[in-house]
């Protein structure tokens, strides 16, 4: 049984156990199940049960909590809403979770997040609110005045089956209006400090200087802290789970009921979510998240707005690592075709060095990949854009918002005195992996850019691909629609087409 204690040392040597922040007070937590996820340990163990489950697979929003942690300085914070059902417990060493609960003002009233849902009427059953509020306390903390689409963003993975979303949409904008003490308003242990500063002081205190390693029964769990001895960890425990952001892990837990003996955890490897830039390539480490590594992909692919901005939500995109995406290599994974078409290749490490290969080459099957046992994705290599290289990639899905997609494709595409210079189609939901649509390209390439062309390279199209039917859309929606976006590529590069995909799904 997991014991839990609030503590107030500062002694930071190797500790088999974790610590975090609650409410200012520091918890330290032994024999800990490495799977057990934040959710039960709030509700189960501590019976703080404002934070709601739902869906248990990070769809629903019910459960949504903010996590603080030091920023890049050292001297602040970094604030992410997160679903707490499928983030396992350790995850939370050296962090400060925010609950429900802590938006607590010492009998002052409620936060100005709650005052507005309160205002506006946007809450009926109350089930889903707890997770509203705190997605719209994360906005509150990080912007000042969001746009519509930033707020429709902020509450993309929060689902609502009572009041409708106007009302909730609307205590997000009156949320600025009422007045507040900013940091003071999170609750705090009696007559302690409550400003950042005291809670950057709080962090440090917690702050490790050892690799984190939990064993639990027959459960180990490792967070190394440097790519070498991530290496190291893998090469020692071959058939070790990798645990990134734990957006599909999570799931083979909550709902797979899949006991899994030892995990190495990468989010505590700093230089392993970096980006950087190099003369020719976007390189993006593999534990960077999508929150972080969308601005920097966008820089040079501002096309691919439209499909990122559709990536799941807010909390999932806070955790969820592109490494994990393009290593969990689902045939329906948003991010690969867009980073296939654009040619890009990943950087494989293990304890006895690296190897690269292209994208195009890393999957055999369905989620069979081109990894051995102890190898990682270290990086991914996103070849910088030409000046007449375009990139568009579109994503079809039932819902606008937080669903996976029935067919995505993307197409890097450079044209030259009006003729195909060079296509690249890379596609995602009409095979077992994503894949190339090498017919297609080769029945455009060198032609001139026109409806005949267009044409030629959708009846080509049919020859790459044998979609399958399934519960997300049938083998003939599938393939006519992949066949019908090459069109609409043709329609938006002759500037036919100006709206972006984004106003069809909800306001501009
Ligand atoms: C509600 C919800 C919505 C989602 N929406 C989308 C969506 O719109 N589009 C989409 O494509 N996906 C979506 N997903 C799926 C998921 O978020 C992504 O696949 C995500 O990128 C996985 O990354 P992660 O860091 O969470 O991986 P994890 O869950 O931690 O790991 C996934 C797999 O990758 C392996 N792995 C992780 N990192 C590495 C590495 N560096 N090297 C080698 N192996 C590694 C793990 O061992 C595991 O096999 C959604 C998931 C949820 C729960
Ligand atoms: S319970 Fe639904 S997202 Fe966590
Ligand atoms: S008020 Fe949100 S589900 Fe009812």
């Amino acid at each position: 049984m997991t014991a839990v204690a609030a503590i107030s040392s500062s002694d930071t040597s190797a500790r088999a156990n974790i610590r975090f922040v609650l409410d200012g007070e520091i918890v330290e937590l032994d024999d800990v199940d490495p799977t057990r996820t934040v959710l039960q340990f709030l509700r189960e163990d501590l019976r703080r049960t404002g934070t709601k489950e739902g869906c248990a697979e990070g769809d629903c929003g019910a459960c949504t909590v903010v996590l603080a942690e030091l920023d890049g300085s050292g001297n602040g914070l970094s604030l992410k809403a997160v679903n707490s059902c499928i983030q396992f417990l350790p995850t939370l060493d050296g962090k400060e979770l925010i609950t429900v609960e802590s938006l607590d003002l010492h009998g002052n009233g409620l936060h100005p997040v709650q005052q507005a849902m309160v205002d506006q009427h946007g809450s009926q059953c109350g089930f889903c609110t707890p997770g509203f509020v705190m997605s719209l306390f994360a906005l509150y903390k990080s912007q000042s005045d969001p746009s519509r689409r930033d707020i429709d963003d902020a509450l993309a993975g929060n689902l609502c089956r009572c009041t409708g979303y106007r009302p909730i949409v609307a205590a997000a904008s009156a949320m600025y209006d009422i007045p507040a003490a900013d940091d003071d308003w999170l609750r705090q242990p009696h007559g302690s400090g409550v400003s950042v500063t005291d809670r950057v002081e709080r962090l440090r205190q917690i702050a490790r200087d050892s690799s984190l390693e939990l064993h639990h029964g027959k459960r180990a769990f490792f967070a190394p802290r440097t790519i070498d001895e991530l290496a190291a960890t893998l090469d020692a425990h071959p058939d070790a789970t990798i645990l990134a952001g734990g957006t599909d892990i999570g799931l083979w837990v909550t709902k797979l009921q899949r006991e899994l003996e030892t995990v190495v955890y990468v989010g505590e490897v700093k230089e392993f979510a970096a980006i950087r830039e190099s003369d020719a390539h976007l390189e993006i480490g593999g534990a960077a998240t999508f929150s972080d590594a969308i601005p920097a992909i966008l820089e040079h692919y501002p096309l691919l707005d439209d499909m990122l901005s559709r990536f799941a939500s807010p909390p999932i995109r806070n955790t969820a690592t592109l490494g994990g995406n393009v290593a969990n290599g689902s045939p329906i994974g948003d991010s690969m075709p867009a980073l296939m078409a654009a040619g890009a290749s990943i950087v494989i490490r293990s304890a006895d060095g690296s190897r690269e290969l292209a994208l195009d080459d890393f999957y055999h099957d369905y989620q069979v990949n081109d990894l051995r046992p102890g190898e990682f994705i270290e990086r991914i290599r996103l070849p910088l854009p030409g000046p007449d290289t375009r990139l568009h990639c579109y994503k079809l899905s039932k819902r606008f918002d937080q669903d996976i997609s029935a067919v995505c494709a993307a197409y890097r595409l450079e044209l030259e005195d009006g003729c195909v210079k060079s296509i690249r189609i890379a596609c995602g939901g009409l095979a077992v992996t994503v894949k190339r649509a090498t017919h297609c390209e080769q029945a455009m390439t060198g032609r001139p850019w026109t409806e005949d062309t267009i044409a030629a390279g959708m009846a080509a199209f049919a020859r790459d691909f044998e979609p399958i039917t399934d519960m997300r859309a049938s083998a003939e929606y599938r393939l006519r629609s992949g066949q019908n976006l090459l069109r609409r590529l043709y329609l938006e590069t002759r500037g036919d087409l100006t709206e972006s995909v984004y106003l069809y799904g909800r306001h501009g």
